[in-house]
């Protein structure tokens, strides 16, 4: 097989104006984090959403250390969050001290719910981080009725649900802080890049402290506080204005993009697909994502191998919080099983699901994902 017929998991499609704002970035010199098309693409960002404030960092994962930081919370503070997600949530929760308890997801879509939250409430509890899986929301009716009756904050990570919403409400609107990731596999993309949502005037001065280093405005080089650099760029930032201007094109090509592999793996046996609809959204296919059900005699990692050899392009699952050995190392999650978590890990995969993927191309994947299952 040639290597122009391999179908890649993942493609960005940057032919809108991103190349005339890159430009006009290197022509005018604003390629470092000060520039224009940083304004923009913040103040555009959090106005799609319905946000105040939009503080752009230079990747999800560290939008989240600073989310988690600018709220305070540390030692003897517990914060709950799904045991199915990526190492960024628990890091972010671990690296300031505080406590990551965890929760098994739903076997259909795969996100946390609030009966699960409720259930591991203690006095120590302070927040909920909130993430939202493979291209449908967390249902946040509930989960938003508990946080206010438990008087619990939360910290709602959005990476994956650019253009999505809850019943009508944008996601990334529903945490005190809210995240994103711009990484190229997501909707829309900086190259690395995040950002931070809030409509609190006081924790956005707090992200945009957190990011700079925490310089002081009237004595630079003096600090109170550790801060980091987590600054994005005007380069990146053009990008991200760029891919705005067409959020609603992409959300509608990953739509159809799912509407196809749904139509083609149709009555397929031996797999489990992410709902397309469920009563608070329809599914924006942040990635095609599938589970092999307990009968397939092989595991995620031999499909994945097998489909490689068939030319198609995959990745794995997240790997549960609980089986991390990093966090183990550190004494976590000694007594935790989160069942449906662990099955996901070890039967889930994703096939090729990019916004450049081709017809011809979403049909080769499928075919392969038929051959492998027959
Ligand atoms: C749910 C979730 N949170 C956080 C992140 C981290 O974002 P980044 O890769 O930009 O650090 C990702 C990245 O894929 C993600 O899927």
């Amino acid at each position: 097989m040639a290597a122009a017929d391999f179908v890649p998991v993942n493609e960005p499609l940057l032919n809108g104006n991103e190349e005339k704002y890159v430009v006009e970035c290197i022509r005018t010199g604003w390629i470092s984090s000060e520039g224009p098309m940083l304004r923009r693409f913040e103040e555009g960002f959090a106005a799609r959403v319905g946000r105040k404030h939009g503080i752009a960092v230079s990747n999800g994962s560290v939008a989240l250390d600073a989310a988690v930081a600018a709220l305070g919370l540390g030692a003897g503070d517990e914060v709950i969050l799904p045991a199915f997600t990526i190492i960024s949530c628990a890091a972010a929760i671990v690296r300031a001290g505080a406590t990551p308890v965890l929760v098994d997801c739903d076997p259909q879509t795969w996100n946390m719910t609030a009966d699960r939250v409720e259930a591991r409430i203690t006095p120590r509890t302070r927040a909920i981080m909130v993430v939202h899986l493979y291209g449908l929301p967390v249902d946040m009716g509930p989960l938003l009725e508990l946080a206010q009756r438990r008087g619990l904050r939360i910290i709602e990570d959005a990476a994956e649900m650019h253009g999505q919403t809850w019943r009508g409400r944008a996601c990334g609107s529903f945490g005190e802080l809210s995240t994103f990731s711009f990484y190229p596999n997501k909707h829309l993309t900086t190259g690395e890049g995040g950002m931070i949502l809030t409509d609190d005037d006081a924790l956005a001065e707090r992200c945009r402290s957190l990011r700079n280093l925490c310089f002081k405005p009237e004595q630079r080089f003096v600090h109170d506080e550790l801060g980091w650099n987590l600054r994005m760029t005007n380069l990146q930032a053009a990008l991200g204005v760029a891919q705005l201007e067409r959020l609603d094109e992409f959300v509608a090509i990953k739509r159809r993009m799912g509407a196809r592999y749904n139509q083609l793996l149709a009555g397929v046996r031996g797999i489990q697909v992410q709902p397309a609809k469920t009563p608070y959204a329809d599914n924006i296919y942040w990635v095609y994502g599938m589970v092999l059900d307990d009968d397939v005699p092989f595991d995620a990692r031999e499909a994945m191998r097998r489909l490689a050899g068939l030319g198609v392009g995959t990745r794995p699952f997240f790997w549960a919080m609980h089986e991390q050995p990093v966090l183990r190392k550190m004494g976590l999650f000694a007594a935790d099983r989160h069942p449906v978590s662990e099955r996901l890990a070890r039967r889930g995969f994703y096939v090729p699901s990019g916004m450049a993927l081709t017809p011809a191309q979403i049909e080769r994947s499928a075919a392969a994902v038929k051959e492998i299952l027959a």
